[in-house]
């Protein structure tokens, strides 16, 4: 395509992009929302030496590699540049602020790749739509999951509640948010790396399993467009993937007994845990569900965060431009 960079009129450009929950219960791999609060920051700027060269990660301990092949973020730039041609002659300084935990389950590295995505292909001149780097920020959040699933990064791009119908060809739908609809995430302070938890998965489903399981995300889907809170409630049963990953969380099964107790709509595992995520009808019993399974976690004598959050509608967005 050839872009002319340097007439462009920006210098530098920051992005952020929300955290995310993944499978929102019974849709593995193909159902996300973003939610408010925790997410990721990337700078970009042009420099003289072409390619992309990561200068600093803020907040990552010193666990994220620099190399750009290598890291979520640097990884979705690359391709970007290489769709555009322009890989071997613009060159992108590159600085990532992590404001969210790594391996919590709330799509900390999609947040990194998504953010990465937005900020070049702004200081770019907007080449692409948003929903056209999807896979950019796919390409990116690969080299930390080990294999191409849309569901945290198209919610932390997009916003609101997503379904990927398709991860290849990546075919994305925005789904409606209901109003009235509170999360609340509770993270136990372990770290969960997400390949790690795929592996352990079984690679084949019995039918009686997967009936249960297309039928819920049928009616998650249906609840939503029809604003049907209960339902959407029934339909977070996940009969495939829970029963496997809750093991890895402690406290799971007292978590969601009395997240259920104060009125939850449901409970599940946020991506691949180990947050736990619930979604209630009111605010006052989003903030309860967090208080009760704070104190399961107390009892274990474990660290966590409680997030409540509205569903953010809104997505990653440019938060600095010069
Ligand atoms: N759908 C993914 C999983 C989300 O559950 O493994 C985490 O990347």
């Amino acid at each position: 395509m050839g872009i002319m960079m340097k007439s462009l009129t920006l210098k530098k450009v920051t992005a952020f992009a929300p955290a995310s929950v993944a499978n929102v219960g019974c849709g593995f791999d193909v159902l996300g929302f973003a939610i408010d609060g925790p997410g990721d920051e990337v700078e970009v700027q042009f420099s003289d030496d072409p390619g992309v060269v990561i200068t600093h990660i803020e907040g990552d301990q010193g666990k994220l590699p620099l190399d750009p092949e290598k890291n979520t973020a640097g990884k979705a730039a690359l391709s970007l540049l290489h769709a555009l041609d322009e890989a071997s002659s613009s060159g992108i300084e590159m600085k990532i602020i992590k404001k969210m935990p790594m391996g919590s389950g709330l799509g900390s590295s999609a947040a990194s790749s998504v953010a990465a995505a937005v900020a070049v292909n702004r200081l770019l001149g907007e080449p692409y739509s948003a929903k056209e780097l999807l896979p950019f920020a796919v390409a990116g959040e690969l080299t930390a999951s080990g294999s191409p699933h849309a569901d945290n990064v198209a919610a932390s791009l997009l916003g609101g509640f997503v379904l990927v119908r398709s991860n290849d060809p990546l075919d994305v739908i925005d789904l409606p948010s209901p109003d009235n609809l509170f999360c609340t995430i509770v993270h136990p302070k372990i770290e969960i790396a997400t390949k790690e938890t795929r592996q352990i998965l079984r690679k084949e489903v019995p039918l009686a399993k997967a009936v249960v399981q297309w039928g819920n995300v049928g009616a998650l889907v249906a609840g939503l467009y029809t604003n049907d809170l209960p339902l959407i409630g029934r339909a977070m049963q996940d009969v495939i993937i829970e029963p496997t990953r809750s093991f890895l969380i402690p406290g799971f099964s007292r978590m969601k007994e009395s997240a259920l107790e104060q009125g939850a709509l449901g409970f599940s595992i946020s991506g691949a845990g180990p947050s736990v995520f619930t979604l209630s009808e009111t605010v006052e019993i989003a903030n309860k569900v967090g208080e009760k399974a704070g104190n399961v976690l107390d009892d274990l004598g474990l660290e966590y965060d409680v997030i409540v959050s509205e569903i953010n509608r809104k997505g990653a967005f440019i938060r600095y431009e010069e």
